[in-house]
């Protein structure tokens, strides 16, 4: 448990917290794959020429998600959920954006995250994590408790369609015009935001948000805009943990149209792996610590939902 590399360690905090689930992710494990269409605006293109933001209709898939590593964790959980967004441009390269509901990540660092996740687990005797252990931690890192305190104040959700949902990271646009723009994501609900009281949302039962889901989709599309906060001089690029202030401009770069539920693409040995890296030529990464290991912890949950040795893989997960 303690040997690998640290995002296999990564990893192995993640099951040992909830559970080792053959073929699931170790985090994000609970998810409703759909399928629609992206449609940038004029202003996206003017900001970057990747394929996806030049305004012609893109064909999306889209997985929500439940943060929990536990596949069957309950909706009404007081929890960050997922929505992973694959933008498939026609004769372009393919971009992932990947969004969740806490507006910052809990930590700057992949180190301080694996520490995190370990003090999170539950003592087997008292079923508690060690408090005082998790107090200290917490007091060592201040810059943790945006997040944390956004979690713990998150009620569940009224339908996956009624989240903002946003990316800590910053990405550089590169325009046709030799210019680059510092950009975060944040995808807004067209449907309004809305949550539920604990107790409404438990009596809806563990996989409520599904099932609303398929019903809204039975009436008509739901649709997010895809919203960039163009940060100034001396906001923080590669600080996760560091939300930039409301009043920063922000630029509609598109909308999205879900249309509908899809069966999960994942079969026999064919997964689907959702990269914050993988952006395509014309956006870059900043030097952010977590954006990088993630790419890193995400192909040791890959290879793992396939079964192989990350040592020694024979062939490496579909990317
Ligand atoms: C060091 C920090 C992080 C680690 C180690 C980590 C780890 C993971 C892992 C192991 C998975 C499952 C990957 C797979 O099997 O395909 C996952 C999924 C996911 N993570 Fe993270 N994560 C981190 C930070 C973040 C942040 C900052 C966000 C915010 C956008 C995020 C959003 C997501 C989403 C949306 C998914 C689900 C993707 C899907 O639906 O396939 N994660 N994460």
């Amino acid at each position: 448990m303690a040997g690998g590399d640290l995002y296999e360690q990564i990893v192995d905090a993640a099951n040992a917290l909830y559970g080792t689930h053959d073929g699931s992710r170790a985090l994000h494990a609970k998810g409703t794959w759909c399928a629609g269409t992206f449609t940038a605006t004029p202003e996206a293109a003017e900001l970057c020429r990747a394929a996806h933001l030049q305004g012609q209709p893109t064909p999306a898939v889209i997985r929500f998600s439940n943060a929990s590593g536990d596949p069957h964790s309950d909706d009404w959980q007081r929890d960050s959920h997922g929505m992973a967004v694959r933008l498939r441009p026609d004769g372009g390269d393919e971009a992932d954006i990947l969004a969740v509901t806490t507006p910052a990540f809990v930590l700057r660092t992949p180190e301080e995250f694996l520490e995190f996740m370990r003090l999170r687990k539950p003592d087997p005797e008292t079923g508690q994590p060690d408090w005082e252990k998790l107090g200290a931690f917490f007091g060592e890192h201040p810059e943790s408790q945006t997040a944390v305190q956004a979690t713990l104040n998150s009620e569940p959700p009224a339908s996956f369609a009624t989240l903002v949902y946003q990316s800590p990271h910053a990405f550089r646009f590169l325009a046709a015009d030799g210019s680059a723009t510092w950009v975060r994501y944040r995808w807004r609900p067209e449907a309004g935001e809305a949550t539920l009281p604990d107790d409404e949302a438990k009596a809806k039962g563990g996989d409520y948000l599904r099932a609303e889901l398929a019903e809204r989709l039975g009436e008509g599309p739901v649709a997010f805009d895809l919203k960039l906060q163009i940060p100034v001089e001396d906001d923080p690029l590669d600080d996760p943990t560091a939300v930039w202030p409301e009043d920063r401009e922000r630029v509609v770069a598109g909308r999205l149209e879900i249309t509908e539920i899809v069966d999960d693409p994942e079969r026999g040995d064919h997964i689907e792996v959702f990269d914050p890296t993988r952006t395509g030529d014309a956006i870059e990464l900043s030097d952010d610590r977590i954006l990088h290991a993630r790419a890193r912890a995400y192909s040791v949950s890959a290879y793992r939902r396939l079964g192989m040795d990350v040592e020694n893989p024979s062939t490496p997960p579909s990317h």
